[in-house]
């Protein structure tokens, strides 16, 4: 079919929706800018259904009465309104759902193509419910309906549902009470506002906005008081223990979201169970976690997790095992960070190069086998800090951008042009990172960018077992070492950063300001004015897309 997916932004569940459509349909993007452009779109493309998967405004009527039009909606039959993740995270629902609706005069109608419910599990992110639940049930149910659709079906419009609307959360909804509200209530209120619009509250006399709670295990204090700082979050008594806060911001016109103490210049490390990066041996496997709040890596985050490597490589294991963080493997260097800096020039050189030597250490442990289990989705850097081991698993529903160039024509580092080609070949490399698109993990099962696919962690478990115990495990080590010896006197690794860190110091230091608007754009979240050209394929080949 000819498929249209008209989105407000190229979001995950929207990339997700992309790359899996793309198996079997002819797919273009348009972004609902207005309803001049999205009206052009639609005669341009005359597609056979639309998709609107995150839209923040009402479709047209002369485009929901032409075509039919696909509302995803992340709730179960019934439920209504704009903060449905948000209510039921905060009404501690057991159950939630996705929705397929198809478009009418109603923001959320009722009929119904498709639905899916599952248990909604206890302390979960409103971010991570939607990355993960949310959006492999839509892929199901929206390919379910597409069938549906092909073969002349209609959706049906059940009168036993009865519809209730629930408003857009306010601050008001959201709002701490420290005196009264136990930890488990605080962490719900900040699960429910993450990563958007997070909650309101006063810090140190200043007005932020909270983000990412976790549950503290030892420390207790007064209530609201900084009892301590660690990975640069802050800990905060409440009335039966304390939380965890890793990012705040402040409020306010031109803010951004920031690690905690870069808000509230803190510094009280304690010893406590809470990190960013932990280490977990089982047998001769070790495990190294980073759960990096968005899959952003600053300096100082690439440089503990450096520290954090060698250590692991002083345990005696045969397999260690990179985990990256439960929502995001990596998304490479922390725009956020970099726009926040005096230099965002020199922050942007201080955080690539701190990636590299970080990648580099990798590419150079020869002493045993490594594995990349991307258990999120993965962007830029982040992608390419996964090929510097031996092995990739990716978790099926993972979606991978294995490229640099949306970010203002970035050409990247983290040795990529030594670590893309020798994976996927010259010519492919090219084609990949030019084309500027997401990547599911079956093309990149196919394309041999990743080695395996997983469902369960158990299944991470298995292989690095399996890989310990191969009888032929002397043999894979020997030719990992043969392999990188021969590369380097072919052409030294350090000859690959150099040229790759002259490119990329035009990008930061040279005349082309691109990458600083593009970072600018998305780190303050400026909406496109138009669809990018290599996702808006029904414009043509002439068309002038954003970049
Ligand atoms: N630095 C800082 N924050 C980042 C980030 C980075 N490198 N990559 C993603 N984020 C943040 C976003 O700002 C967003 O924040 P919020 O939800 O708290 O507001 C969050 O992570 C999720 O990002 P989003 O774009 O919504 O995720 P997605 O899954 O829809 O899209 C990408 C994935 C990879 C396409 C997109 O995040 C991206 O382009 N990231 C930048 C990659 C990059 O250019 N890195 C630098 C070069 S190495």
């Amino acid at each position: 079919m000819k498929v249209l997916i008209l989105c407000h932004s190229f979001n995950s569940l929207t990339q997700r929706i992309f790359v899996e459509l793309k198996k079997d349909h002819q797919v273009s993007v348009e972004f609902d800018i207005n309803e001049a452009v999205t009206e052009s779109a639609v005669n341009i493309y005359n597609p056979q259904v639309i998709i609107a998967p995150f839209l923040k405004r009402k479709i047209p009527p002369s485009i929901w009465r032409n075509y039919p039009t696909l509302i995803i909606h992340p709730g179960i039959p019934g439920d209504k309104g704009p903060s449905s993740l948000d209510w039921a995270i905060m009404n501690e629902e057991k159950t939630w759902g996705v929705t397929i609706l198809q478009a009418n005069d109603e923001y959320d109608s009722d009929d119904i193509w498709d639905f899916e419910t599952f248990d909604l599990p206890p302390n979960i992110r409103k971010s991570t419910l939607y990355r993960k639940q949310i959006t492999e049930a839509a892929i199901r149910c929206l390919k379910t309906t597409l069938l549906g659709l092909e073969k002349g079906e209609r959706p049906i419009s059940p009168e036993e549902i009865k519809g209730t609307y629930h408003p857009p959360m306010k601050q008001i909804d959201r709002a701490i009470d420290w005196e009264q509200d136990s930890t488990d209530q605080i962490i719900r209120k900040l699960n429910a506002s993450d990563s958007r619009p997070g909650v309101l509250d006063t810090l140190e006399n200043i007005s932020v906005y909270l983000y990412h709670g976790i549950k503290e295990e030892k420390l207790t204090g007064k209530v609201k008081e900084v009892l301590g700082t660690k990975d640069d979050a802050i800990c905060l008594g409440t009335k039966d223990g304390a939380v965890w806060i890793t990012h705040l911001k402040q409020k306010g016109e031109l803010t951004l979201k920031l690690p905690a103490t870069d808000i509230l210049p803190i510094s009280k490390e304690v010893a406590t169970t809470f990190s960013e990066i932990k280490y977990k041996q089982i047998g001769e496997i070790g495990y190294l976690y980073f759960d990096f709040y968005n899959g952003a890596m600053s300096t100082d985050q690439c440089t503990r997790l450096l520290r954090e490597y060698q250590n692991a490589l002083t345990h005696k294991t045969k397999v260690l095992v990179l985990m990256g963080g439960e929502d995001f493997w990596s998304n490479g260097i922390h725009l956020h960070k970099i726009e926040n800096a005096p230099s965002p020039a020199e922050e942007s050189w201080e955080n690539i190069n701190a990636m590299n030597d970080l990648v580099e250490a990798i590419i150079n442990t020869t002493d045993r086998l490594t594995i990349s289990a991307m258990r999120g989705n993965a962007g830029a850097g982040g992608v390419f800090l996964a090929l510097a081991t031996d092995y990739i698993l990716a978790y099926q529903g993972v979606v991978l951008n294995p490229h640099y160039k949306s970010m203002g024509n970035l050409f990247g580092s983290e040795y990529w042009t030594y670590l893309l080609p020798r994976r996927i070949g010259k010519f492919r490399a090219k084609e990949i990172t030019d084309r500027k698109q997401p990547m599911g993990v079956s093309e990149a099962l196919h394309l041999g960018l990743i080695d395996q696919t997983f469902s369960a962690t158990d299944e991470i478990q298995d292989f690095a077992f399996n890989l310990s115990f191969d009888e032929t495990y002397p043999k894979k080590l020997q030719y990992k070492q043969q392999g990188l010896n021969e590369d380097q006197l072919k052409r030294p690794l350090k000859k690959y950063r150099e040229e790759e860190l002259e490119k990329m110091r035009l990008n930061f230091f040279g005349f082309d300001p691109s990458y600083h608007v593009a970072r600018y754009n998305f780190t303050y979240d400026v909406p496109h004015s138009r669809t990018p050209k290599h996702l808006a394929v029904h414009r043509g080949l002439n068309y002038e897309g954003e970049f």
